[in-house]
């Protein structure tokens, strides 16, 4: 099978030797020297759990909790028409929802276009038939709206919507609240299923509770909804696979009933979620990650600005979360790798993390020489 883009590219960057090379391919955090950062919160966490002479190893439950997503106080949970589920990062509560819709609730799935790449394989993998709704437009570099609508309302009625809660993954674009409100409506008119895709809780705004307003939004309308979790990012828990799928259904019954479906399904994949990225979730860090990121976005644009790059980079500061899309061609993108050592993925995305003071000028050079000359 031929190798995933990302990881080959990664591997790529790797193995290349130039001192000044910069990664911007994998959505993972880095600090400003460019380094992983483990989290001050999860170092805490990790010595109490070091020191508590009762923390253990045991099997772990399976319960998962969706205050973080829901909000404590959400209806849903008041009146327990919500169940939540451990998972294996946000893959898999994406994979577990496919599994579970298939089973449950077969229709088209519509992921937008573009969308983060594994979107098509885990719906496909689950044997459901997967189609793109228009969602970026590369003219204005912005939501393609009005075809999004068209979309929406174009689709066979219950069709499956992939919506992502927050930090769109590649283009870092959100519809706003009032486009969202019309989403809603739409869907509710045509009685579409949403599958809230929630990678980035917290990296758009820096705010968990704002980045969540889509998928409580969707709760009060009275929505039945799946939305996957991952804490991969805003844990910085990449490797610990701590994710969680919650579900919001007409009442308590219908919840329960598909706890025991969700449980029937953890149980013949993975049997028991992993428990160590579960005991130390915690919220405290969130915001150092958010502003890290948007200064560099205000860097960039404001080198391109002194540059007098060609074209217009507003969108650089306008979008949000990890990652942006540059907008620059498939040509430029091979340019800037094998001149500069920058890299990107085909479409141009970039993830932001990988910027820093050290290297965000030099970045910036090479994407004015790249627009200029290839
Ligand atoms: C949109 C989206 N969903 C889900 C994921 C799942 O990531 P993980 O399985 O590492 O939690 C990612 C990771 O890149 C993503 O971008």
């Amino acid at each position: 099978m031929p190798e995933d883009p990302i990881f080959k590219l990664l591997n790529e960057c790797i193995a290349d030797q130039d001192p000044t090379k910069i990664n911007l391919s994998v959505g993972a955090y880095r600090d400003n020297a460019g380094k992983p950062w483990v989290l001050p919160v999860v170092k805490k966490a990790k010595a109490q759990l070091l020191a508590d002479p009762n923390a253990n190893h045991e099997y772990f439950g399976l319960d998962g909790s969706a205050r973080l997503i829901l909000g404590p106080n959400s209806s849903a949970i008041t009146s327990k028409r919500y169940t939540a589920i451990q998972t294996v990062s946000g893959t898999g509560a994406n994979r577990l929802a496919a599994d579970f819709l298939s089973r449950f609730r077969p229709a088209t799935v519509y992921i937008t276009n573009p969308t983060w790449g594994n979107h098509p394989k885990i719906f496909g993998a689950a044997h459901l038939p997967v189609v793109e709704y228009q969602y970026w437009n590369p003219q204005t570099r912005t939501l393609n709206y009005d075809i999004l609508l068209d979309n929406l309302r174009n689709a066979a009625r219950g069709s499956i919507f992939v919506l992502h809660a927050c930090a769109h993954n590649p283009t870092g674009l959100d519809p706003t609240q009032e486009q969202w409100k019309e989403i809603a409506a739409i869907m509710k008119e045509k009685d579409h299923f949403p599958f809230f895709d929630c990678a980035y809780q917290g990296f758009a705004s820096g705010d968990l509770d704002k980045d969540a307003w889509a998928v409580r939004y969707f709760v009060d309308q009275g929505f039945e909804l799946l939305c996957a979790q991952s804490y991969a990012k805003n844990f910085g828990l990449y490797s610990e696979r701590a994710g969680c799928l919650t579900g919001v259904f007409k009442d308590s019954d219908t919840a329960q009933r598909a706890r025991s479906q969700f449980m029937a399904l953890v149980r013949c994949s993975i049997s028991n979620a992993p428990g160590f990225g579960a005991k130390i979730v915690d919220i405290e860090n969130l915001k150092t990650m958010a502003n890290r990121i948007t200064l560099m976005r205000e860097k960039v644009y404001n080198h391109l600005t002194e540059l007098k790059t060609p074209g217009n980079w507003t969108h650089i500061t306008s979008q949000i979360g990890m990652f942006s899309y540059t907008g620059i061609s498939v040509k430029q993108v091979a340019a800037i790798k094998s001149k500069f050592h920058v890299y990107m993925t085909d479409e141009g995305r970039i993830s932001m993390a990988g910027l820093n003071e050290s290297n965000v000028k030099r970045f910036a050079e090479a994407i004015d020489w790249v627009v200029r000359n290839a």
